[in-house]
């Protein structure tokens, strides 16, 4: 047995046996529990910095379900502040995003500087009698703000650790697998839409690279997206190549599990799958990613010996997901409701064609008109209905594919395992949630949290 911590959210998730308690997606009073203790102490993505270059500019974003003002101040600091006056609650920003030179309260009218600072009080002198002490009545202000190659994070809980400790070699290695594309541009416009849902099920699926056949069987069929039957001779070849390139189809997928539930899952992307896709020039166009950025030294060097080969979705815990060019945001509305945005970004080397390419892709893959999206928006939704009965939450959820078979090779600090499709990372996402749930602070989180498998554990 690898896993030895007990508390009461820890009987909802039992990786020995891979069954997952249905309440956690359908109950209102877990719901709470978990903006109180992984929303308001996690480390969350704010924005990037290109969003906010210069002093006064402003992008809202959220913190579980509160308002946060993600900004940058007079001295080129970067603030994330509560989205709520200090004296009867009022949102004191109402715009997604755009330049200001304060805040101004729109109900009384006390104004806060860039910092968070309460500058201005209508009435400071008549009606307060200078008694009030400004000093102590600024904005709320995040624990801790900070920025990981232009990714702007913030967290509530000052006692979190830093962030690059926070997300650790498999956290990093998921922003990499962004951030090293490129010298990343985001395109103007984040989509946002609600989908019916519990925001875990939406997290649970961006590992999922089971579901494709039968979930987006539409998208194949429309023509949208390519199915290998019908790829050209020149990507059967491909597909040859990677199913036989090291170890056939048994091992072409990575699950890559991270301390505090980061976690990568999906495809590997070998040298020899690489240079076989490199020999089909502009044709791996057709495929979902651009890979070409893993021939760059730099990435290499940054990727290091398992990155480099990691092709599959890093979700950094609770709630951000990387996929090609995009960025992610699950978040939380109520136990049956999940707010997606999607943030789009342009490497700036790319020729203006590709540029297209990743903007159609960013606008017909996921967000509201995303055909991916739709299929598996609806499943979201069904399964967050069809698990709120009574008689349905006595029974479990299944996550036992692939359990007990592989064992686990640790490298540079990274713990992995190479294999076929599983539902291992979905399954360490669920045990760190508990985790989390059962942690009252960080400090006891810091002790409790389990470290990544050990080389040789069987999974
Ligand atoms: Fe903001 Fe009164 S609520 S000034
Ligand atoms: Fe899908």
């Amino acid at each position: 047995m690898l896993y030895d911590t007990q508390g009461p959210f820890r009987t909802m998730v039992d990786e020995n046996t891979g069954q997952v308690d249905r309440s956690i997606f359908a109950d209102q009073a877990i719901y709470e529990v978990e903006l109180e203790r992984i929303f308001a102490r996690a480390w969350n993505f704010m924005c990037h910095e290109t969003q906010i270059p210069k002093a006064g500019d402003f992008f809202l974003s959220f913190i579980g379900e509160e308002s946060v003002i993600a900004t940058r101040d007079k001295k080129g600091e970067l603030q994330v502040l509560l989205n709520s006056c200090r004296h009867r609650g009022n949102a004191v920003c109402r715009a997604e995003e755009g330049n200001a030179r304060s805040f101004l309260c729109t109900y009384h009218g006390w104004t806060y500087g860039l910092d968070g600072s309460l500058i201005g009080v209508p009435g400071y002198k008549d009606f307060y009698h200078e008694q009030l002490d400004k000093s102590q009545w600024g904005l709320v202000k995040a624990g801790k703000v900070a920025s990981y190659k232009g990714f702007v994070f913030a967290t509530m809980d000052p006692e979190a650790p830093d962030l690059e400790e926070y997300l650790g070699p498999v956290g990093r290695m998921g922003m990499d697998l962004l951030a090293e594309k490129g010298n990343l541009e985001l395109v103007g416009g984040v989509q946002k839409n609600l989908i019916g849902c519990n925001w875990k099920l939406a997290v649970d699926n961006l590992f999922d690279w089971y579901h494709s056949q039968i979930s987006h069987a539409s998208a194949f069929i429309s023509g949208f997206r390519p199915q290998l039957e019908k790829l050209s001779p020149e990507d059967q070849e491909l597909a040859r190549i990677a199913d036989i390139g090291a170890g056939g189809a048994r091992t072409l997928q990575r699950a890559v599990l991270g301390a505090y539930g980061h976690a990568i899952g999906g495809p590997r992307l070998t040298k020899i799958e690489r240079e076989a896709r490199a020999k089909l020039g502009d044709k791996v166009e057709i495929l979902l990613y651009d890979d070409r950025f893993r021939e760059l030294p730099k990435a290499q060097e940054v990727l290091g010996e398992v990155g480099i080969d990691t092709a599959g979705h890093p979700n950094i815990f609770p709630n951000l997901w990387m996929t090609g060019c995009q960025l992610a945001l699950r978040l939380p509305r109520g136990p049956s409701t999940c707010e997606i945005w999607w943030f789009t970004f342009v490497p700036k080397e790319v020729s203006e064609e590709r540029r297209k390419v990743i903007i159609h892709d960013a606008n017909h893959l996921f967000g509201p008109a995303g055909l991916l999206e739709q299929d598996d928006g609806e499943n979201w939704d069904q399964s967050t209905r069809a698990m709120r009965g009574v008689i349905a939450q006595r029974y479990p959820l299944n996550f036992q594919m692939g359990m007990g078979q592989t064992p686990v090779t640790v490298n540079e600090g990274v713990s992995y395992i190479d294999t076929s499709i599983n539902e291992h990372p979905q399954l360490w996402t669920y045990r760190a949630w508990a985790e989390w749930m059962d942690a009252d602070s960080w400090a006891q989180l810091k002790q409790t949290h389990s470290a990544p498998p050990k080389a040789g554990d069987l999974i």
